[in-house]
């Protein structure tokens, strides 16, 4: 089979952009789309050889201008926004990005006749499970409107499955992590909320101290657990699933985890061991919507899709986080 164009949506974000560049080292003629609200041009410069279209998803004038400008067989979808405390705070934000935008991109797609979609979910689609590790099985019963946003393009992406054909993967990721492991992408986000790199900028002296978010949760060491999944492995199951789909593989969502969890003090000490520096921390209250534990059990993906993580040592995953931070800090 050729290899058709694929148009990555978010495609100079954290995990489009390692996306592209594994679909670009697996043979992939790729035009990237990206409004660049939360996205970041000199990320991709450079590093990923491919048309920039800075436009938004929900223009449709332009995204059937693509479509019909390009041969474009697959959508991988990243564009959204993803700040779980954003959304409380504004919720037609989220709605509007990530409903209404991928709304009109996949009616595009339809009036184009665009097959496939890879759409970029969450964990954040269960809420506050009771049973671990999570299965795709279990009930989604997001508890704000990121997680909600989420779970609403996947039930579009079923009604346009049973109305249209379009055939889908909804990727569940758990705590996206790292970097390239050459050090050519990573993660830049404005503002950062996530731990480890905030933990890194601590380590680097561009912030004082990282806050715990509380202290008294029911696990060993009081702190939350997370299961953080390596980028670069993310990366690796959009081309699976890109290559499952066009094999003629059936719509369904996966979910994209290391498989085990680290606590966010686990998290402080690894930072701490792979920068040789010590970071100050202090204690803070329950970040509010915060699940105690989340860790995958990614069965699925390994048995359908032939996905296998290269990268399932927390320490690694902080070692490449690393590498690209402290190099751009000069
Ligand atoms: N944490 C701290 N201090 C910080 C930042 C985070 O203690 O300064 C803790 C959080 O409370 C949490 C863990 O570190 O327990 C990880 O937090 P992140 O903000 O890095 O990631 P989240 O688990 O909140 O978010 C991830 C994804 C979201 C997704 C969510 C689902 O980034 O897109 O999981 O719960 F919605």
């Amino acid at each position: 089979m050729g290899k058709a164009t694929v148009l990555v949506t978010g495609g100079a974000g954290y995990v489009g952009s390692h996306a592209a560049l594994a679909l670009q080292e697996a043979g992939y003629p790729l035009v990237l789309l990206d409004n660049l609200t939360r996205g970041n041009h000199n990320l991709v410069r450079g590093v990923i050889d491919a048309p920039l279209i800075v436009g938004d998803i929900a223009d449709r004038a332009l995204t059937a201008r693509l479509f019909k400008e390009y041969p474009i067989e697959t959508v991988l979808h990243f564009a959204a926004f993803a700040y779980v405390g954003e959304s409380v705070e504004d919720p037609g934000r989220y709605y509007r990005n990530n409903v209404a935008g991928t709304l009109a991109l996949i009616e595009s797609m339809a009036a184009a006749g665009v097959r496939h979609i890879v759409f970029s979910s969450t964990c954040a689609t269960y809420g506050m499970p009771e049973v671990l590790p999570i299965t795709e099985e279990l009930p989604l019963c997001p508890i704000n409107p990121y997680g909600r946003s989420k779970r609403m393009v996947e039930q579009i992406l079923e009604d346009f499955g049973a109305a249209h054909g379009l055939g889908y993967v909804a990727l569940r990721y758990f705590n996206a992590a790292g970097a390239d492991p050459e050090g050519r992408l990573g993660e830049l986000h404005h503002p950062e909320t996530h731990l480890i790199p905030l933990v890194l900028q601590t380590a680097l002296g561009q912030c004082e101290s990282v806050r715990i978010f509380g202290e008294d949760y029911d696990t060993p060491d009081g702190t939350c657990i997370r299961d953080y999944v390596h980028v670069s492995d993310l990366a690796a199951a959009h081309v699976a699933a890109l290559e499952y789909l066009r094999a003629g593989g059936a719509s369904g969502a996966f979910n994209l985890g290391m498989g085990h969890g680290y606590s966010v003090r686990e998290v402080i000490e690894t930072c701490e061991a792979v920068t040789a520096r010590p970071v100050r921390v202090v204690a803070a209250p329950r970040r509010p919507g915060d699940p105690p534990r989340l860790t995958a059990d990614c069965g699925k993906a390994k048995r359908v899709l032939g996905w296998t993580p290269q990268f399932v040592e927390l320490d690694t995953v902080v070692r490449h986080a690393w590498r690209f931070l402290a190099a751009r800090q000069g």
